[in-house]
């Protein structure tokens, strides 16, 4: 398994390109399933996921091409509807082909995810919104088996509210309500920048939408959809973690390619954390080098739901707190276990203790660096933060996880200036 050898306290300077979304492109592909005629996507990153979903995909008969930032799906041949537990275990996301095949061939057998490190993550919403569309559906040996038993053999639209907001829910949701009959409404809908670039997408294929990217989604059933070209949105997640990189090592960088109006929460904290943020249509630039007494200010956070401050940047945003000058409370609301990353942070000298959903970060003038393990795929962004400001050299382990949702980092890193190097080790090693 990769390591990740970084050699800490190189303040990081430039211009660093943003990728496309990954919480945008998993959905986007799946999508395709919903129509006979070729999508085009641009602008996707290039990262393991992405990679796991497009196998999952031709394993259904989806012709699948990667090129670069673009990607060519072709579901005109599906005849395979099963996506299997060896393929579902690895990329939870897999989910989101539930509601397409459901919507365009009426019956599915999908893989339950299983949890994961974060928390059980079940799928008993998306479940739930798909029968109220009016399908059958039976959990039975680890699957789900779904058959659309309608007697015009579609799905027909419905008013779903689902009983907590869910990103993915709302996906699969709405992709399958894209083909159903009627009206169906999504009551307590995400309201994530990746629900409207799916939004956007579906209405690009000819879906009748309105509402995304407020609690109430309203989706008009149409008898079919075309086929589509799309560039998908910058990963606001990715974007984040570069400016808490160099709010940690007092740095001075540009992300170019991002989208400001996806990252309010955290431009907020960051500047009461004492960054300086200007933005432009298409770039943030955060300037960290003249921080008062060279430290961060402690900020509070508590993880909500879009616009709130995004639990995937709460890991990220602890390594910064870990630094900072005073206390803070950082409460996680999403996820029941996404604290993984706390015990590593100790090993590199900080001081954070655990109290249920809620940690109290003391912040420390510097942290020392040390062998550490990636658990999760933020949990390890949120080590990278932290190695790259700490003293000495700190090395990850099991980067496999950075992999899934980061496109190429420690090359984007090192072009800011960060002294970091991919350890190569044999399989299994
Ligand atoms: C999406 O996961 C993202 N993944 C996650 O990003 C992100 O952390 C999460 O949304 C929250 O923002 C993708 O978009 C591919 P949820 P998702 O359904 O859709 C509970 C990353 O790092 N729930 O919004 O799986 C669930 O357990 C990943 O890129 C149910 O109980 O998250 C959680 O507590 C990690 N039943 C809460 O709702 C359900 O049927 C929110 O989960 C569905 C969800």
């Amino acid at each position: 398994m990769d390591k990740l050898r970084i050699t800490g306290q190189r303040v990081l300077q430039g211009v660093v390109q943003a990728s496309g979304a990954k919480n945008a492109a998993l959905p986007l592909m799946a999508a395709a399933l919903l129509t006979a005629e070729r999508v085009h996507l641009h602008n996707a990153p290039q990262l393991m996921d992405v990679r796991t979903l497009a196998k999952l995909l031709r394993s259904l008969g989806v012709r699948v091409e990667q090129e670069g930032g673009d990607i060519h799906l072709d579901a005109a041949a599906v005849n395979h509807f099963e996506a299997s537990y060896d393929l579902v275990k690895t990329m939870r996301a897999s989910i989101l082909v539930l509601g397409p095949l459901l919507a365009r061939f009426g019956q599915a057998r999908v893989s339950l995810p299983g949890g994961c490190a974060i928390g059980a993550r079940p799928v008993d919403q998306h479940i739930k919104g798909l029968q109220a569309l009016g399908a059958q559906i039976e959990v039975e040996h680890g699957y789900i088996v779904a058959r659309v038993s309608t007697p015009s053999g579609r799905l027909r639209g419905a008013r779903i509210t689902t009983d907590m907001v869910t990103v993915t829910g709302t996906e699969n949701l709405m992709m399958a309500a894209a083909l159903a009959e009627g009206e169906t409404l999504i009551d307590n809908a995400a309201r994530e920048p990746e629900i409207i670039d799916l939004a956007n997408l579906l209405r690009g294929m000819g879906a009748q939408i309105s509402g995304d990217g407020s609690s109430q989604i309203r989706i008009q059933g149409v008898q079919s959809l075309q086929g589509v070209e799309h560039r998908i949105i910058p990963d606001r997640i990715e974007v984040g973690t570069f400016l808490c990189a160099a709010l940690a090592t007092r740095g001075d960088i540009t992300v170019q390619g991002a989208e400001p109006t996806h990252q309010d929460a955290l431009l907020d904290k960051l500047r009461e954390a004492g960054a300086h943020i200007d933005t432009g249509a298409d770039w943030i630039r955060l300037r960290a080098d003249a921080l008062p007494g060279g430290r961060p200010r402690a900020v509070s956070v508590r993880t909500t739901e879009y616009p709130g401050f995004a639990t995937d940047m709460q890991a990220q945003f602890m390594a910064v707190n870990c630094l900072a000058d005073g206390a803070a409370r950082m409460t996680e609301t999403i996820f029941e276990n996404r604290f993984m990353h706390v015990q590593e942070l100790v090993r590199l000298g900080a001081q954070i203790d655990i109290d249920g959903h809620t940690c109290v970060v003391r912040g420390v003038p510097q942290l020392s660096g040390a062998n550490v393990m990636a658990t999760d795929l933020r949990a390890s962004a949120g080590l990278v933060v932290a190695g790259l400001a700490a003293e000495g050299q700190t090395q990850i382990d099991r980067i496999y996880h950075l992999d899934r949702g980061y496109d190429a980092m420690e090359v984007k890193l090192r072009e800011l200036g960060a002294d970091i190097e991919r350890i190569k080790t044999s399989p299994g090693g």
